[in-house]
């Protein structure tokens, strides 16, 4: 069945878990899609994962919708929300409802997500005005890591983790559907979930929000220098695909690869017919 931004109403409401996972190419987000999970973020995050840049700020509108449109061509029903990239949104409301719009008319978004609290509530507003569906981003928000000093944990403190729950009442109040929580703790993910009427998505916030998502070569274990510590590894794929490269190379070396079934045949009279 379709995931729509109804599903992600009516989960929270029946109480199912969500789910989602980032994508960023056709191939992926076809099996994604085919595995039935509920939505596929074509997160900024591809900057550091696709492109190898060190953080999100230098992602552009034309990345995110090259991937977005990219995505959108390998899926059938799960919900395509993708990110609005680092100052696509920041500069003005006007900007934030142009951008969006290019989202979803270029790269096929059905619904964007954007980083922030208070501060982006009238950005939030004017988008979902214009019919564009909004999840929301709160917690450790990566195009803020300059601001913040680094990767770290947000709302540990009394004065913090208030400024995160009025900031969860302020985006559900502004209108959007979702908010992805990252690494908040467990404890304050539960209650901003119980505080607000739109289903929480977590990432590095526990088992108390109302869905999860991870980054996909996080869960694939792409990578073995960099694995954050709420992503379970749900596969060793960079071993395999390791392996099986180096296996390929030394079969081609070696000249067993290709091997009689990996060739085609004709006619070998013709050949003897050429000069
Ligand atoms: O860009 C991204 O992949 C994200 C997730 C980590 C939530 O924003």
């Amino acid at each position: 069945m379709k995931n729509t931004v109804v599903t992600f109403r009516e989960a929270k409401q029946k109480g199912e878990k969500l789910t989602m996972l980032t994508a960023y190419d056709y191939s992926t987000a076809k099996l994604i899609d085919e595995a039935g999970v509920n939505a596929i973020l074509v997160g900024d995050s591809l900057g550091m994962v696709m492109l190898g840049y060190e953080d999100t700020l230098s992602v552009t509108m034309e990345d995110m919708i090259h991937h977005s449109a990219a995505v959108a061509r390998g899926i059938k029903n799960t919900l395509l929300i993708t990110d609005m990239p680092f100052m696509s949104y920041q500069t003005s409301v006007y900007d934030a409802v142009v951008n969006a719009g290019r989202l979803v008319k270029e790269g096929r978004a059905q619904a964007v997500k954007l980083e922030g609290g208070m501060e982006v509530c009238d950005h939030i507003r004017a988008i979902v005005k214009a019919s564009i569906p909004v999840c929301a981003h709160l917690g450790l928000t990566p195009q803020s890591v300059n601001a913040f000093g680094g990767f770290k944990v947000q709302g540990k403190g009394e004065e913090a983790a208030q400024r995160l729950l009025d900031e969860a009442r302020a985006v559900e109040e502004a209108g959007a559907f979702a908010v992805v929580l990252e690494c908040v703790p467990q404890a304050l993910a539960e209650k901003i979930t119980k505080s607000i009427h739109i289903p929480t998505i977590g990432i590095g916030a526990g088992a108390g929000c109302d869905g999860q998502v991870l980054v996909y070569q996080d869960m694939l274990g792409m990578y073995s220098d960099m694995v954050p510590k709420f992503a379970k590894q749900y596969a060793q794929v960079g071993t395999q695909m390791k392996e099986a490269f180096a296996a390929y190379r030394k079969e081609v070396a070696d000249g067993t690869f290709p091997a009689p079934e990996h060739t085609f045949k004709m006619d070998e009279t013709i050949l003897d017919k050429l000069y």
